[in-house]
C-alpha cells in the first residue's frame, strides 16, 4: 500500500490590526493574520495535520465545513479550544472528496461573532485527475464587514439578530470592490462566507457555466447561466469565458427577497467587483466531468421543520429559531442514524424567511423540492452540504454518514444558529 502524503500547517487565531478605512484602525480576528485566513490546499488521499493556536479571548474551535472527516476532528461546540491553548486536528481526505470547502469557528454561542470579526478561510481539496486542470483558476471568497463610523467592527443590533447580519462592505478575498481581469477562460471557485447575505450573482448578463457545487464537480456542466444564487455557506465552481463577451462588466449581487422581517430597506443590486473581460485562449469544457454515485434506496426517513416564534423574556420580545419546535441543547441528541445507511430527509421551512440548512461531515444529494404542492426534481446530480429552504418549501435530500459520533445540523445564517436553530445527529 502506498504511503499517504502528510500535509502539516499551523493556524493561529488572534486579534490583528488592519487599516480597512484609510487612516483608521480596525481590529479584526484573523487566522494567520489575514481576512480571509490562509488558504489550505491539499490533495485527495492526504493526511492533514493542523496545529491550532487560540490567541483569542474566547473559546473557539476550527470546523472544517463540508469535509468528510470524523466528528471528533470537526471542531464541534462540545470540543472547545480554550483561550491561550492549542489543539491539533488530524484527518485523512478520501478519494472523491476533491472540492471547495472552508474552515471557520464553531464554539458554543460565539460562532456568529467570531466569523463576523473575520475568522473564515478557504480550503481546497484537489483531485488526482481533474478534467478541468488545464483551465486557470481564481478564488473568490465573498464575505461582508459591518463597521461603525470609527471603523471598529459593529456589534449585532436587533435587526441583525432577527434577519442575520449583513455588513455594508461586501468583500472579495478581503478587498472592497476589487478589479478582476479575465483573459480567455477561467475557472472560478466562489464561496459565500457571509453570515447571512444571499448572493444572487450575475456578471451583468454575461454567460457562464456551472461546473461544481459544495462537494466538487457536477457530472455535466450546466451551460449558459446568467445568475447563480449562493445562500450563506454555499460554494460553486463556474467557468467564465471572456472570449466573445469582451468588455467591462461587474460581478453583481442581484436583488433577492429572502423574506426579512421588520422595517428593512428594499433589496437592491450591489456591485461586488469590476470585471474586465479580455479575449484570450478559449478552453473547451468537456461534456462529462465525473460520475456521481447514487446514494441508493433510503432505509429510513427523517423530518425536520424550521420555524420561528416570538418569546417574551424579562419584558423583552425576542425571536426564537427552532428545529422541530425545539431550541438547541448541546446535551440532547435530536436524531439517531445508522452509520453507512442512506436516509431520506424532509426539511420543511414553516417560517416566513429563507433558511440555509447545513449538516456536518458529509455531502448529500438533493432529490426534489416542493412548494405549494408542486414538486420539482433536482435539475442535476450534485454533492451539497448546504441547501436553501424558502418559506413554505420542503426540500428532500438523500444523506448518509460514514463516521460514528455526533454531528451538528443547523441554519447557516449564523445568528439563527446561535439563537437555537441547530440540532444534533448521533450516528452509530
Ligand atoms: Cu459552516 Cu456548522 O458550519
Ligand atoms: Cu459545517
Ligand atoms: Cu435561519
Amino acid at each position: 500500500s502506498k504511503q499517504p502524503n502528510l500535509f502539516k500547517a499551523d493556524v493561529t487565531a488572534a486579534p490583528t490590526e488592519t487599516e480597512f478605512v484609510a487612516g483608521k484602525k480596525t481590529t479584526v480576528w484573523a487566522y494567520n493574520g489575514s481576512v480571509p485566513g490562509s488558504l489550505i490546499e491539499v490533495n485527495e488521499g492526504d493526511t492533514v495535520e493542523i496545529r491550532f493556536i487560540n490567541k483569542l479571548s474566547q473559546p473557539t474551535t476550527i470546523h472544517w465545513h463540508g469535509l468528510p472527516i470524523p466528528p471528533e476532528q470537526d471542531g464541534n461546540p462540545m470540543d472547545p479550544v480554550l483561550p491561550g491553548t492549542e489543539h491539533s486536528y488530524r484527518f485523512t481526505l478520501p478519494e472523491g472528496s476533491a472540492g471547495t470547502y472552508w474552515y471557520h469557528p464553531h464554539p458554543h454561542e460565539y460562532t456568529a461573532e467570531q466569523v463576523y470579526k473575520g475568522l473564515a478561510a478557504p480550503f481546497i481539496v484537489r483531485a488526482k485527475d481533474d478534467p478541468l486542470k488545464n483551465i486557470p483558476e481564481r478564488n473568490l471568497m465573498i464575505s461582508d464587514l459591518k463597521l461603525n463610523s470609527d471603523a471598529t467592527i459593529a456589534n449585532n443590533d436587533g435587526n441583525d439578530w432577527m434577519n442575520g447580519r449583513e455588513g455594508q462592505f461586501v468583500l472579495v478575498n478581503g478587498q472592497y470592490q476589487p478589479v478582476v481581469e479575465v483573459k480567455g477562460t477561467e475557472r472560478w471557485r466562489i464561496w459565500n462566507a457571509t453570515s447571512a447575505r444571499y448572493l444572487n450573482l450575475s456578471l451583468g448578463g454575461r454567460k457562464f457555466t456551472l461546473v461544481g457545487t459544495d462537494g466538487g464537480l457536477l457530472e455535466k456542466p450546466v451551460r449558459d447561466l446568467q445568475v447563480l444564487l449562493l445562500a450563506p455557506a454555499e460554494r460553486a465552481e463556474i467557468i467564465v469565458d471572456a472570449t466573445g463577451q469582451e468588455g467591462n462588466a461587474s460581478l453583481v449581487a442581484e436583488p433577492y427577497n429572502r423574506g426579512k422581517m421588520g422595517h428593512v430597506a428594499a433589496e437592491k443590486s450591489i456591485n461586488i467587483a469590476a470585471v474586465s473581460l479580455l479575449a484570450g485562449q478559449s478552453i473547451a469544457i468537456p461534456d462529462t466531468l465525473r460520475k456521481i454515485d447514487d446514494l441508493g434506496e433510503a432505509k429510513a426517513t427523517k423530518k425536520m421543520v424550521f420555524s420561528e416564534a416570538m418569546s417574551m423574556a424579562n419584558g423583552q420580545h425576542s425571536m426564537l429559531f427552532l428545529i422541530n419546535g425545539k431550541s438547541f441543547d448541546m446535551h440532547r441528541v435530536d436524531f439517531t442514524s445508522r452509520i453507512h445507511e442512506t436516509e431520506l430527509w424532509e426539511i420543511t421551512n414553516k417560517s416566513d424567511m429563507d433558511h440555509p440548512f447545513h449538516i456536518h461531515g458529509t455531502q448529500f444529494q438533493v432529490v426534489e423540492t416542493e412548494l405549494n404542492g408542486i414538486r420539482t426534481p433536482a435539475p442535476y446530480k450534485a454533492w451539497k452540504d448546504t441547501v436553501n429552504a424558502r418559506p413554505g418549501e420542503t426540500v428532500r435530500i438523500k444523506i448518509r454518514q460514514d463516521f460514528p459520533g455526533l454531528r451538528m445540523l443547523h441554519c447557516h445564517i449564523l445568528e439563527h444558529e446561535v439563537q437555537g436553530m441547530m440540532a444534533i445527529q448521533l450516528v452509530e
